[in-house]
């Protein structure tokens, strides 16, 4: 996940992930001045001429409230509201808004800095359609690099047949990797009951629900068994970063998925102390690493007669670490 880094000084404007620090956050897009002076100053007031002042207003009004993308924000706002396709509402722009619509409401949640996915109760993963919840992660783009590393690790072999998915969240790690290896099944943990649920229920909802079990408990302690393929997003960030990060995430994304400890290892720490466990002898694991962490977590599965090996994600980020047991 990008959006865990903290950006340094002088380096390039951030990708429009919400976990990066406030103070890094780049100066808002703010629509041009004039465009729309109208409308409603609060949810509920009289209907918009047409969408194309609603988009104006909205935009605005995000911009104010230091949204990074308020017009990008404001369009996929005012589609939900509509009901329509983000790609259509830009055909009619001439269109009206209809008083009943939930625009306005849509646009103070998002300005009160809640994300655009939990507003909406979905994000893609993998190209699959999930819901989200504030009981955890919102699935980010770099977490796909996990995907990636699997397939890899798989490649010219036979696929893994049980696969594990540590601190499982959505689902969104357990469900593409299963959709990637079809005959696999495989099993989630979560701590918070309420990931736990919404896991089972996204993998119901794609037609894997025969195929993968979700556990409520910690790490290793809920589960038996050994897994070709054991996957982990834990939670990374140093306790003392975390009032730092965009109020999107510090203020709208659950501590337990964030929270590393001190030195944000404390996840890896215990997770790699359970993985020599829980592995097939061909067994991978692909942990996902925060920034500055994959010096640290190669260091310490080696602890534990692990070997790794580091991939980068689409932004040239180390973001997985690959971890199979050492040959004698
Ligand atoms: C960073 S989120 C990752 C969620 C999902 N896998 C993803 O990639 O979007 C970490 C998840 O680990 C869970 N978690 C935290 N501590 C845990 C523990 N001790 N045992 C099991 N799960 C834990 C959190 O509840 C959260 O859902």
């Amino acid at each position: 996940m990008t959006g865990r880094e903290r950006r340094g000084a002088g380096r390039p404007p951030p990708p429009p992930d919400p976990l990066h620090r406030a103070a890094d956050a780049p100066p808002p897009d703010a629509p041009k001045s004039g465009v729309f002076t109208a409308g409603p100053s609060s949810p509920g007031s009289p209907p918009f001429p047409h969408r194309r002042a609603a988009l104006a207003w909205g935009a605005d009004r995000l911009a104010a409230a230091g949204v990074y993308q308020p017009r990008l924000d404001a369009r996929l706002l005012l589609a939900a509201a509509l009901g329509v396709p983000a790609t259509a509402l830009l055909g009619d722009l001439a269109a009206p808004v209809p008083a009943t619509s939930a625009y306005a409401a849509l646009i103070a949640r998002r300005a009160a800095r809640e994300p655009v996915a939990l507003i909406l109760g979905r994000r893609e993963f993998w190209s699959l359609d999930l819901a989200v919840s504030p009981a955890t992660l919102v699935p980010r783009p770099e977490s796909e690099t996990l995907i990636e590393a699997a397939k890899v690790a798989f490649a010219g072999r036979a696929a893994p047949a049980r696969v594990l998915d540590l601190g499982t969240g959505t689902g969104c790690l357990l469900l593409a990797a299963l959709t990637e290896f079809p005959a696999a099944f495989g099993v989630g943990i979560d701590r918070a009951p309420a990931a736990a649920a919404l896991a089972r229920e996204n993998a119901a909802r794609l037609g894997m629900g025969g195929r993968a079990a979700f556990v409520c408990g910690d790490w290793g302690a809920a589960i038996a068994g050994r897994f070709d393929l054991v996957l982990a997003n834990p939670p990374y960030i140093p306790s003392a970063d975390i009032p730092g990060l965009m109020p999107e995430v510090a203020c709208h994304e659950p501590r337990a998925a964030l929270d590393g400890g001190p030195d944000g290892l404390a996840a890896y720490r215990a997770i790699v102390a359970v993985l020599p466990g829980q592995l097939t002898p061909d067994g991978v694991a692909v942990l996902e690493l925060g920034p500055d962490q994959a010096a640290p977590v190669t260091a310490l599965a080696a602890t534990t007669g692990l070997d790794a090996t580091v991939r980068a994600d689409l932004a040239g980020a180390p973001r997985a670490l690959v971890l199979r047991p050492a040959r004698p």
